[in-house]
């Protein structure tokens, strides 16, 4: 199977991610920072190291403000519930994937106001659409750092300085970034990073979480035990305690531990240009074949490795039915869990197919894609 899915998950891990995983439930099992023998102090251990990695990753010399959960689903939960109350004003954008729109929708009944501001048809956001959706009551700013459809890129780091300048908080979904593009919370000014483990971060499903700067107070969505002042009954406010209660998903921190490892030792910077060079050899190819629509931003602008393009005369699903049934392929149709997206890009009503490529993709399966979409292309026309 060619595998251009790893916009959903990425797949597969490197080599180490299914060693690591294998180990911890095999050599190392114990509940972590919890009973004070061996192997839960080296589960303990594994613990802070996946933290200590993704602080590294972020620039950020603060890994007790990483908080680990299930995925970035369940962090902008946590977020976008903890931080706004009745009354406060959120801007966010129309390329949002729906784990930012349906918390936000949701708040709504408790009194919270969202302006989702409006991308062009190639997803790209104006930063003046922004600036000028700021009111009195606005409390942040939630965005993605990349399309989920497109792989049109946020201008994060204006973003952050707009935020700055007003006193919002700024909060970035990484979902499609992390792992292959630099995030630098101090320089980007960002507040808070949720980010997604299995994704480009390269761990197992199962494992997400946020960094949040010091100075910003969220409601915790649940109290319970930490490992930490167990003689109180009031839940801990120290970090990362405070957001983290119950016993953790410690083999897939343990895999994403080794995923972030497979990332440093490569380097995120070759990661990238893999990545970039696989996506743009994919656009040029089909850029050629009559009947193709590409969305999105133009051909030569950066964008992350995702693709999303229809053939006329077919549906979507039909599409990516045809890639996964006749030529061993995986790609995912439909509307990517980002409605709001697709009715920026016009898509609403059919969706997209979407390419997502990753590290382990080559330049031959590319050219298998391109041979498959020439084929079916030409039984259209
Ligand atoms: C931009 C974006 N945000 C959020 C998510 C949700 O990720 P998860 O299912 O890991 O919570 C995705 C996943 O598709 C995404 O692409």
């Amino acid at each position: 199977m060619i595998y251009f899915d790893n916009a959903a998950t990425s797949y597969p891990k490197p080599e180490c991610v299914y060693k690591e995983v294998d180990r911890c439930m095999r050599e190392y099992g114990a509940n972590p920072g919890r009973s004070g023998h061996r192997l839960s102090m080296h589960a303990g251990r594994i613990v802070l190291e996946a933290r200590e990695l993704l602080a590294e990753l972020i620039n950020t010399k603060k890994s007790d403000n990483i908080v680990f959960g299930l995925n970035v689903t369940d962090a902008l939960n946590t977020v976008i519930k903890g931080l706004l109350n009745e009354g406060d004003h959120v801007i966010t954008t129309s390329m949002e994937h729906n784990s930012v729109l349906r918390p936000l929708k949701q708040m709504e009944n408790r009194g919270v106001e969202t302006t989702i501001v409006q991308c062009d048809s190639k997803g790209e956001l104006e930063l003046s659409n922004v600036a000028k959706s700021i009111k009195p009551n606005t409390k942040a700013i939630i965005c993605t750092h990349a399309s989920n459809v497109t792989g049109t890129f946020m201008p994060i780091e204006d973003l952050g300085r707009l935020s700055r300048e007003n006193g919002l908080v700024f909060v970035v979904d990484s979902a499609q970034t992390a792992g292959v593009y630099d995030i630098d919370v101090n320089a980007m000014n960002i507040d808070i990073l949720t980010f997604t483990g299995h994704k480009s971060l390269l761990g197992p499903q199962g494992v997400g979480g946020f960094y949040i700067r010091d100075g910003i107070d969220l409601r915790q969505m649940r109290e319970g035990g930490t490992g930490s002042m167990s003689e109180s009954l009031v839940h801990p406010e120290i970090l990362p305690d405070k957001y983290e209660s119950g016993t953790p998903n410690t083999p897939g921190i343990a895999g994403l531990a080794a995923g972030l490892q497979f990332i440093k030792e490569v380097g995120i910077q070759n990661i990238r240009k893999h990545e970039e060079t696989i996506t743009k050899y994919f656009l040029e190819k089909i850029s050629d074949i009559e009947g193709i629509k590409i969305y999105g931003t133009s051909l030569s602008k950066n964008r992350a490795p995702v693709v999303s393009i229809n053939i006329e005369g077919k549906t979507s699903a039909d599409i990516s039915f045809i890639l996964d049934g006749e030529y061993d392929i995986a790609t995912r149709p439909g509307l990517h869990c980002a409605p709001l997206a697709h009715k920026t890009i016009g898509t609403f009503d059919r969706g997209t197919v979407r390419f997502s490529f990753g590290y382990f993709n080559t330049k031959d399966e590319v050219d298998k894609a391109v041979e498959a979409l020439n084929s079916i292309t030409k039984e259209v026309y």
